[in-house]
């Protein structure tokens, strides 16, 4: 994939396929990246499931199981690179207004994957955290995701948010709602709230802003993703689509994240 930096985007013809683009072996990648910080936290809106299922004639749970193998990959692939927190996009409160025998296939295959990769990930040392309406999961799902809360709980090597029936928006207001609590309590006075008293009510309270906010298939939105928390975050556009997104597509865009001028607002001196 030769990626293409937001920054670099005027138009589509820009983006170029990886096939397309010879690129160095991963391992080479992997020993360049090292000379340079890599981002601590790396999100991600895995995206291009079902065209990817599509373009093989096939339905697009099809997508969605060939994305599973993609998500082992990238979280190999982040231990490997020393990233310590990975987000993934995994289900958002639109998609529960996907067709029924899609929502369920994608349940089915999050059983699935914690089921398969549990052992492994705690061997790894990945610390599964899982955000959004969980109440709105089957019961199945829901005893998988706090079964693979509670048994990476001790893990330290990478933290890895699962977000799963999660918008932005959702996760502000609820955010809200508790600082408003806390004031009718008189914990807190209203001049006292700032954006410390959001950040803490966050999901991702003890995680820090992600770097590196990569989107795969093209798609140049947010899509209400970790909106408070990408405030600051270099947006990497790759059109890969997620299943096709591997170790060497990961080592790239945080290659590509390493020759970012990072100012946050202010100027070089
Ligand atoms: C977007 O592709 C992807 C999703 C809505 C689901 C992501 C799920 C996975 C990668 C598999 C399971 C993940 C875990 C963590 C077990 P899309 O369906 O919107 O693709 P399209 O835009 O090409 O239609």
């Amino acid at each position: 994939m030769n990626p293409v930096s937001l920054t670099a985007v005027s138009t589509t013809a820009n983006i170029v396929n990886s096939a397309d683009a010879p690129h160095a072996s991963t391992d080479a990648l992997l020993q360049q990246l090292q000379g340079a910080p890599v981002p601590k936290h790396i999100a991600i809106i895995m995206d291009g499931n079902g065209r990817w299922a599509r373009s093989r004639h096939m339905p697009r749970p099809f997508g969605h199981r060939a994305g599973m193998k993609a998500v082992r990959a990238v979280v190999e692939a982040s231990i490997a690179a020393g990233v310590e927190w990975l987000s993934l996009f995994a289900f958002s409160q639109e998609n529960w207004q996907r067709p029924q025998p899609e929502i369920s296939a994608l349940m089915s295959l999050l059983e699935e994957y914690i089921q398969s990769e549990l052992r492994e990930l705690r061997e790894q040392g990945v610390r599964i955290r899982v955000h959004g309406d969980l109440s709105r999961l089957n019961a199945a799902a829901a005893a998988a995701v706090e079964r693979a809360v509670a048994e990476t709980a001790h893990c330290t090597r990478l933290g890895l948010n699962l977000f799963i029936s999660y918008g932005g928006r959702a996760e502000l207001v609820r955010a809200m709602q508790l600082v408003a609590k806390d004031v009718q309590a008189g914990v807190i006075t209203p001049e006292q709230v700032d954006e410390d008293t959001i950040r803490a009510r966050l999901f991702t309270q003890d995680c820090p802003d992600p770097d590196l906010l990569i989107r795969t298939s093209g798609e140049r939105r947010l899509s209400n993703f970790m909106l408070w928390q990408v405030a600051y975050a270099e947006l990497y556009i790759s059109n890969v689509l997620w299943p096709d997104f591997d170790r060497t597509a990961l080592f790239e865009a945080i290659l590509d994240f390493q020759g970012r001028d990072r100012r946050f607002g202010k100027v070089d001196k």
